[in-house]
């Protein structure tokens, strides 16, 4: 949506979990000068929210931007109602995108615009400025986590305490983008995102290790092209409410959220 007037974007936060209270409280902080809080939603009822908790539809038609930090079903559910009531869409469950129709589908959809956050990772705007140029030969992102944080619900206890219990590091899942955010969703925001900037889920090949000495969550991005050869290895700390998800992801939400409101700073 393009703002016509100075006045602030209305903002409302879909998720009031690791990634959305640290949103919300930055943005009550002025943290995007050009943004108002205005509504919170979430599943579960919120005790004392800062700005009113409301429904998504409240939300859609209360703000000018949704961000959300919620969950997958929450962007395959509802982004394209979203955008098509022109609000833009803020994604931080890069998951997903990793289903082609759908993300080809939101990239269509508006007049609202949609943008995925960076989240827990960097080097995006590289791989997808040489995907442009050229299809890649081969991607691959190689995540290791904890052991606890790769567990899933669909494992039977056996496997569960397998991956727990694992002394060394354990390769628990090798396949591609597709399959991976099927069965890994709160792991795969990563390869998902990577994905999106080579323009192929198909084509990532993802490798999940459980290691139990990971005390800092461990991406490694290789990418092999006609363009050159890239590789990235991010390294960040777990946030301190949620394992599962690095405490740089809100950071990251409210640095994209400047930029969708047109405030980049330096480096967009
Ligand atoms: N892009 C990235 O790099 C990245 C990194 C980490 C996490 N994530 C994703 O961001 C999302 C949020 O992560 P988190 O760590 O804050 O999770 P969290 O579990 O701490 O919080 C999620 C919140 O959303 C709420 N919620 C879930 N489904 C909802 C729905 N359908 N409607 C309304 N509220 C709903 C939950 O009640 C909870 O309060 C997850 O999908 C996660 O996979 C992305």
């Amino acid at each position: 949506m393009t703002r016509l007037t100075a006045a602030p974007a209305k903002i409302a936060v879909v998720g009031y979990g690791s990634i959305g209270r640290t949103v919300v409280e930055r943005l009550l902080l002025g943290a995007v000068p050009d943004a108002r809080l205005v509504a919170i939603v979430d599943q579960d009822p919120i005790t004392n929210p800062p700005v009113p908790q409301v429904d998504l539809d409240e939300a859609v038609a209360a703000s000018d931007v949704i961000v959300e930090c919620a969950g997958q079903s929450v962007v395959v559910d509802h982004g394209e109602a979203i955008l098509e009531a022109g609000r833009d869409l803020l994604i931080s469950s890069a998951g997903a995108l990793t289903d082609p129709d759908f993300a080809q589908r939101l990239r269509k959809t508006g007049p609202g615009r949609v943008l995925c956050t960076t989240g827990a990772i960097g080097g995006l705007d590289l791989l997808a400025a040489a995907s442009d140029a050229a299809a890649f030969d081969t991607v691959t992102v190689r995540t290791t986590k904890k052991p606890a944080a790769l567990v899933q619900p669909w494992m039977d206890a056996e496997r569960a305490a397998e991956i727990t219990g694992a002394t060394l590091p354990m390769l628990v899942f090798e396949g591609d983008a597709t399959q991976a955010a099927r069965l890994f969703p709160r792991s795969l925001n990563v390869a998902a995102a990577v994905s999106f900037a080579v323009q192929d889920a198909h084509l990532v090949r993802v490798e999940l290790v459980a290691d139990p000495g990971a005390d800092l969550t461990r991406h490694v991005i290789s990418a092999r092209g006609p363009m050159g050869r890239y590789e990235f290895q991010i390294e960040n700390l777990p946030s301190a409410d949620n394992p599962r998800t690095s405490g740089i992801v809100p950071f990251a939400v409210l640095r994209s959220l400047s930029t969708l409101l047109g405030r980049p700073g330096l480096i967009g």
